[in-house]
């Protein structure tokens, strides 16, 4: 039995790949790429490309739609999940990559406990990756915390509400998936005076990376799905 490997590609930029990652993405039999839109390019795969030997290497990209039906989503897991345990029984080694960390808000989460409950004689590795909140602290050099300081991650899908409470309660609030709520969020940072005080950070690593501090281009942009704020 081949061991499955779960790797964190970092943000999007190959030189934030690990050492460790490097040499299990050039050693693996398949390469597992995560897309939710068969249309669009996977931004993992497309940062690990440089890493891969098609020759040698099977790469699949498989989808994961991006909703919140369960109904819709649980086939994609199991489907997925039940290909990386034929690979791994088969005596192939298998690489499910993931942008950033996957244990941080990543579909590898999902795939970790079927592949547990189902097949718990599977070997799993799990390789950290640089989460975008760190690259994009890094890129902004705009420090998350410090001291005694607190700092909480939302997903500003949780609500606007959710946000507020938030921003009243720890020094440093990161608010990722952003789209679908931008406008409410730019008029809550303005009626609580954050606008000297944020940060926004897209597509961070990648050659379309975008970095805004100035309040006013923040609030005139429209953010993609891969953008995220950082607020003091
Ligand atoms: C499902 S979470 C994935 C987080 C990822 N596992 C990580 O460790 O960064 C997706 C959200 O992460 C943020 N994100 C991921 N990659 C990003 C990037 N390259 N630049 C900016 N934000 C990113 C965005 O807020 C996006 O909506």
């Amino acid at each position: 039995m081949a061991t499955v490997y779960a790797v964190g590609v970092g943000p999007g930029d190959p030189e934030l790949l690990t050492r460790k990652a490097e040499r299990i993405l050039r050693s693996v039999d398949v390469i597992l790429a995560p897309v939710s839109n068969p249309a669009e390019a996977s931004v993992a795969l497309a940062t690990i490309r440089e890493f891969v030997d098609e020759s040698r290497q099977e790469i699949i990209v498989h989808q994961f739609p991006m909703t919140s039906d369960r109904s819709r989503l649980v086939p994609a897991w199991q489907e997925a999940a039940t290909m990386i345990a034929a690979h791994a029984e088969a005596g192939r080694s298998v690489v499910f990559i993931t942008i950033g960390d996957p244990l941080f808000y990543s579909t590898f989460i999902y795939l970790l406990r079927i592949l547990r409950e189902q097949w718990p004689q599977l070997p799993i590795e799990i390789v950290p990756g640089i989460s975008s909140i760190n690259a994009a602290a890094s890129e902004a050099a705009f420090p998350l915390v410090e001291g005694d300081e607190k700092m909480v991650v939302i997903p500003a899908t949780a609500g606007i509400e959710q946000i507020k409470t938030a921003l009243e309660t720890y020094e440093t609030v990161v608010l990722l998936k952003v789209k679908p709520l931008y406008s409410a969020i730019m008029e809550l940072l303005r009626t609580t005076g954050r606008e000297q005080r944020t940060v926004f950070v897209e597509r961070v690593g990648s050659s379309r990376q975008i970095v805004l501090t100035d309040f006013n281009q923040i609030v005139a942009h429209s953010p993609d799905y891969l953008s995220l704020l950082i607020i003091k």
